[in-house]
């Protein structure tokens, strides 16, 4: 593995910002031990307001805008997000682009914007069950990645989380095939798309029912530079034992 791992947590619409103080600053305590892993901690909004954290840790947000300002009732800047000491960017996340019907030219204009603000993006792709009952998943991946990035130059600063929709929320986990399949083709269109690029440096990651009872074999799936979590993401001890986890295997992997 060439990526420093991450272990992301994905706390969607959960936690109020006091719930998500004391939780930040339990897990950091349990978490001391840990610098091999970068763990990024994504809280609603209002949870983002000065909390501060240091390496290995970081914040990341959920959504944002592409505008900087301006009369777009209940969204929020890429400029408004980094005040508040955030690296990392959630977009495309199956919930925005099912949910709320996001395209991938918006998709598109969230990552130039967050590239432009010198944050990161978790780019989100994967498919539903339908389209992958029906032979579609590499051309989904394909279409999302490739209009997600378009004019993107350079893959310095992207992580990517394969997120295949109907493993999220369900209990379903991705096997070891699927996960390592689409991760591999994730690579091809990538190398393809950033021909000048170094690929192993952007780390790829897995999202879909990861738990402390999976982490082990998932993330010894080669590819996989750890996870995006979300259910297993709002409790301390799973959470942190996912962490913990993935800090151990990296060491053999
Ligand atoms: P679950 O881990 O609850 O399946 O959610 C995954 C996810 O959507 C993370 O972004």
């Amino acid at each position: 593995m060439v990526a420093t791992p991450i272990v992301a947590g994905n706390w969607k619409m959960n936690k109020t910002p006091t719930e998500a103080c004391s939780f930040i600053q339990e897990s950091v305590n349990l978490l001391l031990d840990i610098d091999r892993v970068k763990v990024i901690f994504l809280p609603p909004f209002t949870g983002l307001f000065d909390m501060h954290v240091e390496h290995p840790f970081s914040l990341g947000a959920q959504n944002c805008h592409w505008e900087d300002q301006g009369a777009f009732t209940g969204e929020i800047s890429v400029g408004m997000l980094k005040d508040c000491g955030v690296s990392y960017v959630i977009v495309g996340h199956s919930e925005r682009r099912h949910v709320f019907s996001e395209t991938n030219d918006w998709i598109n204009r969230k990552v130039k914007a967050i590239i432009a603000a010198d944050l990161i993006p978790i780019l989100c792709i994967g498919e539903t069950f339908e389209q992958r009952k029906s032979g579609q998943t590499n051309q989904v991946l394909e279409e999302q990645l490739q209009d997600g990035l378009e004019m993107i130059n350079s893959l310095e600063k992207l992580v990517v989380a394969y997120e295949p929709v109907w493993a999220i929320g369900t209990g379903i986990t991705a096997s070891v095939e699927q996960v390592s399949g689409a991760l591999s083709l994730v690579r091809d269109i990538l190398s393809i798309q950033f021909s000048d690029s170094n690929i192993d440096n952007s780390p790829i990651i897995y999202g879909g029912s990861v738990t402390p009872t999976n982490a082990e074999e998932l993330i010894s799936v080669p590819g996989v530079d750890g996870f995006l979590v979300g259910g297993a993401s709002l409790n301390i001890e799973s959470f942190t034992s996912i962490i913990k986890i993935v800090d151990k295997i990296i060491l053999n992997k």
